[in-house]
């Protein structure tokens, strides 16, 4: 089989279209199995959210860290808004952790899932780089020294870290460059790849079912 038909016969781009609710689920499954589609409620939970967020949030070295405060002081449910942000956002990532554990527990990578696997690792590789760029919105000390240590480690890569590193901060220190592009990263480019890996991942679990328990 070469790579193009292993791709289309893992991606079951051929095969016939099944209903949204029409799945079989194995019997034996636990409450671990919960774990996919508790981390897809977080991500929605977290995107209505965000969105709410963006009619007042500020991307600008100037204002950003009062957009916040006034978030939090004046906005109508402001405060409560932000709090399900930030919840929703760590149950996701908790629950993207179990979620892995318990497909590489259960053996679940293996054929004919194993572009399913793959998808699943970008999807949290994208999701924490997700969480690392949300953390320096707010514009306090924390989220700026987070953001300088975080963006050390790209720089310290042999030979190309220091190009990188110029690539990330959009600066040679982090700066209000900095904002306005982890800011696109956040609110538009990540959740935009995440809702495309997320599409196919279940593309692929509507096809190929859910694996039977070892
Ligand atoms: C936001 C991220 C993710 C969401 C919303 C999500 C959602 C789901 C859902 C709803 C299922 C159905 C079965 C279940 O819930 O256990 C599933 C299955 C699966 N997921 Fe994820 N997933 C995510 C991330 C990942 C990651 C990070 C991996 C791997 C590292 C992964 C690999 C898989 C595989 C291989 C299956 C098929 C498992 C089986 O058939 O038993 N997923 N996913």
């Amino acid at each position: 089989m070469n790579l193009i038909d292993w791709f289309l016969d893992r991606f079951r781009l051929k095969s016939t279209h099944r209903g949204i609710f029409d799945r079989d689920i194995p019997e034996g499954i636990n409450y671990f199995y919960c774990f996919g589609g508790i981390a897809f409620t977080a991500f929605l939970i977290c995107l209505v959210s965000g969105l709410f967020l963006s009619f007042h949030y500020i991307p600008s070295e100037k204002e950003a860290y009062q957009s916040i405060l006034r978030i939090h002081e004046e906005v109508f449910l402001g405060k409560l808004l932000r709090g399900i942000h930030k919840w929703s956002a760590n149950v996701l990532i908790v629950s993207i952790i179990i979620h892995s554990i318990r497909v590489f527990v259960t053996k679940s990578y293996r054929p004919p899932r194993e572009l399913n696997w793959i998808v699943g690792l970008i999807t949290f590789v994208i999701v924490m780089l997700e969480g690392f760029t949300g953390y320096l919105l707010p514009w306090d000390q924390k989220a700026y020294w987070a953001t300088v240590v975080g963006t050390n480690i790209v720089g310290s890569i042999p030979f190309v870290g220091q190009a990188l590193l110029l690539i990330v901060r959009g600066d040679y220190e982090v700066s209000g460059a900095t904002l306005s592009r982890f800011y696109s990263l956040h609110v538009l480019w990540f959740p935009g790849l995440i809702i495309l890996l997320l599409w196919a991942h279940f593309h692929m679990i509507k096809k190929l079912g859910i694996s039977k328990p070892l």
